[in-house]
C-alpha cells in the first residue's frame, strides 16, 4: 500500500490514478487545504477502484501515528505542500512550517513506523538563478529567490543528510520543470483557487470567459520572442514518472531526476498554440517582467530516461487539449 501526501491536489491526484491503474493500493492524506475530495471521487469513478481518504495535516503527528499504525504502508510519496511564489514571499513562515516541518514530520513518522522509502516533489526552482540551461542533475543546488524555493531546496538537503546517515533509507527526489494539462478524461485537472499564479490555469480560465485577458509579463527578454521559455510536461507523463520512480526504492540510496520535455517553450508559443489547438481567441497584452522570473530553463531529462525507462509521451498539443477539455467541462473547476 502507498501512502500519497496531498492526494486531493493537482498533482497528487493524477498521480492516485496512475498508481491505482498499475495495481497500487493508495490511501490519501490531505489537509484539503488547497485540495478537493472532489477530485478523489473522480478518480475512484475513473479507475472503478476504491481509494482511501483520511483527512489530516502532515504536521499533525499523533495523525500520521494513527495513519502508520492502521495501513501497512510500505512507501509514500509525498506531494503534500504550498507551492505559490508571490504568497510565500509575503508569509515566509507558513511556508517553512508546511514545506519543511511538515516533511520532518512525516520523516520521524515514518522513522518510528519503519518505514524508510519516499518520493519527493521537488521543483526545477533548486537549481537556483545562476544555473545554466539545460539543467542536469549533477549540477549543485543554488540560492533560490523565494522562500518557496528555499523551502524545496532545504528539504532536498534534509534528505540528502539522512540518506548519507542511515543506509537503509530510499528516496526519490523528482524534480518537476512546469506541469500543465489534465487526464484526458476531462474529469480531473488544476483548479486553482482564486486569481490562478501559473500561465497555463490564467489562460484557460480567459478562453472560459473567467478572466478578461492575460498579461504577458515581459516581451524583452534574451529569447527567441522576447517573451520567457519554460519546460512545459503533461500531468500525466509526471504522474506515469512518478510509478516508475517507484523501482528505485528497492535500493537503498538517494536519487535525483529531472522530469521535463527538455523543450523550451516561449509564453507567445502557448498562447498562438493554445488558440490553435482549443480554436479559441484568446485577448492578451504585453506587460512588465514579473519579479524573480528568469528568461528560460529546460530540463536535461536523459537521466530519468536511462534509468527509468521514462520520457515525456505527450506533445504540446495533447497537453493543450486536455487542459481546454478540463477547463469546458468545468468552468468552475470542481465547484462546476
Ligand atoms: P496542490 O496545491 O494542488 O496540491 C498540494 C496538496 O497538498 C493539496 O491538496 C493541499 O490541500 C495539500 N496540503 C497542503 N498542505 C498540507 C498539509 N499541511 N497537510 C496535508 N495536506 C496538505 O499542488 P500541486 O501542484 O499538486 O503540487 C504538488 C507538489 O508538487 C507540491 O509539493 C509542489 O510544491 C510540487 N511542485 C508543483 C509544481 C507545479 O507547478 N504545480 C512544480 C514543482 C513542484
Ligand atoms: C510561466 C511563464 C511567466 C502568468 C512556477 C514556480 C516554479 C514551479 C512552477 C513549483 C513565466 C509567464 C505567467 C501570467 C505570464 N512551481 N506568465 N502571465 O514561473 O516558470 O514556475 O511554477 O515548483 O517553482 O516558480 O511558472 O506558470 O508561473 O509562469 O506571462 O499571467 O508564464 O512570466 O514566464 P514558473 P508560471
Amino acid at each position: 500500500m502507498i501512502l500519497v501526501t496531498g492526494g486531493a491536489g493537482y498533482i497528487g491526484s493524477h498521480a492516485v490514478l496512475e498508481l491505482l491503474n498499475s495495481g497500487y493500493e493508495v490511501v490519501v492524506i490531505d489537509n484539503l487545504s488547497n485540495g478537493a475530495l472532489e477530485s478523489i471521487e473522480r478518480v475512484e469513478r475513473i479507475t472503478n477502484k476504491k481509494v482511501i481518504f483520511e483527512h489530516g495535516d502532515i504536521r499533525d503527528s499523533a495523525f500520521l501515528k494513527y495513519i502508520f499504525s492502521k495501513y501497512a504502508i510500505l512507501s509514500v510519496m509525498h506531494f503534500a505542500g504550498l507551492k505559490a511564489v508571490s504568497e510565500s514571499v509575503s508569509s515566509p513562515l507558513q511556508y517553512y512550517d508546511v514545506n519543511v516541518t511538515g516533511t520532518l514530520e512525516l520523516i520521524k513518522a515514518m522513522s518510528t513506523a519503519g518505514i524508510n522509502k519516499i518520493v519527493f516533489s521537488s521543483s526545477a526552482t533548486v537549481y537556483g538563478e545562476a544555473a545554466t540551461v539545460p539543467y542536469v542533475e549533477s549540477m549543485p543546488r543554488g540560492q533560490s529567490a523565494n522562500p518557496y524555493g528555499a523551502s524545496k531546496g532545504m528539504v532536498e538537503q534534509i534528505f540528502t543528510d539522512l540518506a548519507r546517515a542511515d543506509e537503509r533509507w530510499s528516496i526519490v527526489l523528482l524534480r518537476y520543470f512546469n506541469p500543465i494539462g489534465a487526464h484526458e478524461s476531462g474529469d480531473i485537472g488544476e483548479d486553482p483557487k482564486g486569481v490562478p499564479n501559473n500561465l497555463m490555469p490564467y489562460i484557460s480560465q480567459v478562453a472560459v470567459g473567467i478572466r478578461e485577458k492575460l498579461t504577458i509579463f515581459g516581451n524583452d527578454y534574451p529569447t527567441r520572442d522576447g517573451t520567457c521559455e519554460r519546460d512545459y510536461l503533461h500531468v500525466s507523463d509526471l504522474a506515469e514518472g512518478h510509478v516508475l520512480s517507484l523501482s528505485m526504492l528497492k535500493t537503498p540510496g538517494l536519487y535525483t531526476f529531472n522530469l521535463g520535455t527538455g523543450k523550451p517553450i516561449s509564453v507567445l508559443e502557448m498562447v498562438l498554440a493554445f488558440q490553435r489547438v482549443a480554436k479559441v481567441e484568446l485577448k492578451y497584452e504585453f506587460g512588465k517582467r514579473r519579479d524573480g522570473d528568469l528568461p528560460a530553463f529546460w530540463a536535461d531529462a536523459s537521466k530519468a530516461k536511462e534509468l527509468l525507462g521514462w520520457e515525456a509521451k505527450r506533445d504540446l498539443a495533447a497537453m493543450i487539449k486536455d487542459t481546454w477539455n478540463w477547463q469546458s467541462k468545468n468552468p468552475n473547476g470542481y465547484n462546476s
